[in-house]
């Protein structure tokens, strides 16, 4: 009943399930294809790779899986730079450095924007079938090259507005991604904390309003939450948390066991990490930060300063200086195989739709 819809048809899939593009090294190889394999879709989060690591990761999980799977980017941006607020965000981070043994960073970090167009090209030569985006709109020149090369577009939206802006841009389906949502927000025309929407509030109000397919993200975790997105108008449902606890996941293991050890009153929303918001499991990291973060230097600009001290955080096991990101439905998180999870997703709401009919 929910797995034949208009989005598994275009996406050539046969779950309405998508394996979220989590950039940061947990999409790997591995989990992209065993989620695709399995019958849903893996997607590579490919935001922070240059063209050529996209292009051999690419090429490893096509050795793995003949089925389709997707590549996550992030649209750029071009913040305004400010040396004053690059020195004091380096004073601010200089404790956590000289905890870590870390030297002296760059004064200024450089933000390459060139990078994306490489990222395109490349999705073009490796015929990648389908390509998500978020952070804001690819231009219309870009969205015309995919379409010409065949390329399936997924966009990211947070509120109705951005919606119908990914829609009248030209992208085939949008992701609508809900406030319980973990990692960073997609949000690009409105004000952030007034684009905190709840799943269960967004995902009707867009379809009511939107013509191209929604996918419900935030918060889903299992059958349960799944079939909630399907009644209110989902096409299908995105699910990043759920999977970075799989076996597949590239993450941590001090991070999935966070994300194990975690509950729904654990994450909270910052810009500490990156200079744009985002939702983890509240650590110490964020707590430094939680009174300054409107001080920060604008996303990329504290990621790329955060970047070596995440980098050594990981190194040194000390996830108190990790990003964590993770939604707030953490306590259904799981360690199962990739496979196993879209089974039991499926199974789950197989038999609740059975109850329902009964
Ligand atoms: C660890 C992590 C990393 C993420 N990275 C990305 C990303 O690179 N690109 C993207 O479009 N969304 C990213 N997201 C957001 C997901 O697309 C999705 O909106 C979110 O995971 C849904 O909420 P859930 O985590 O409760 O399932 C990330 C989410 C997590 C948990």
């Amino acid at each position: 009943m929910f797995d034949e819809n208009p989005i598994t048809k275009r996406l050539g899939i046969t779950y309405p399930i998508i394996q979220a593009g989590m950039a940061g090294g947990i999409t790997t190889p591995e989990l992209v294809a065993a989620v695709s394999q399995a019958g849903a879709l893996g997607t590579l989060g490919a935001g922070y790779l240059t063209p050529v690591k996209m292009r051999d990761t690419i090429q490893k999980i096509k050795q793995r899986t003949d089925q389709p799977f997707a590549v996550n980017l992030f649209v750029p941006e071009n913040p305004d730079f400010s040396q004053k607020k690059v020195s004091q965000a380096n004073d601010w981070l200089e404790g956590i450095r000289q905890e870590l043994n870390m030297e002296e960073p760059a004064q200024s970090p450089e933000i390459n924007n060139d990078n994306f167009q490489g990222q395109i090209e490349v999705l073009i030569k490796e015929r990648v079938p389908i390509c998500s985006f978020t952070f804001g709109l690819p231009s219309r020149e870009i969205v015309q090259r995919l379409k010409n090369a065949d390329i399936t577009l997924i966009g990211t939206a947070t509120t109705v507005d951005e919606a119908l802006a990914n829609e009248e841009r030209g992208l085939d389906m949008v992701v609508m991604q809900g406030s319980e949502a973990g990692g960073h927000r997609g949000t690009f025309l409105g004000d952030f904390e007034m684009s905190m929407i709840g799943t269960i509030a967004l995902v009707p109000q867009a379809k009511d309003y939107v013509s191209i397919p929604i996918i419900a993200a935030g918060g889903i975790m299992d059958g349960r939450g799944a079939l909630a997105a399907f009644i209110l108008g989902a096409e299908a449902v995105q699910m990043g948390t759920a999977f970075v606890t799989t076996k597949e996941s590239g993450a941590h293991p001090l991070y999935k066991q966070a994300i194990r050890e975690s509950s729904e009153d654990k994450t909270a929303i910052t810009k500490a990490f990156s200079g744009k918001p985002a939702r983890g499991i509240h650590n110490m990291f964020m707590k430094n930060f939680d009174k300054v973060e409107q001080q920060l230097p604008d996303y990329p600009i504290q990621n790329e300063l955060t970047k070596g001290i995440r980098k050594e955080a990981a190194k040194q096991n000390r996830p108190e200086y990790l990003s964590l990101w993770a939604g707030q439905h953490p306590r259904s998180s799981t360690e199962k195989h990739a496979k196993e999870l879209i089974q039991s997703i499926v199974s789950q709401i197989n038999s609740l739709v059975d109850g329902l009919t009964k």
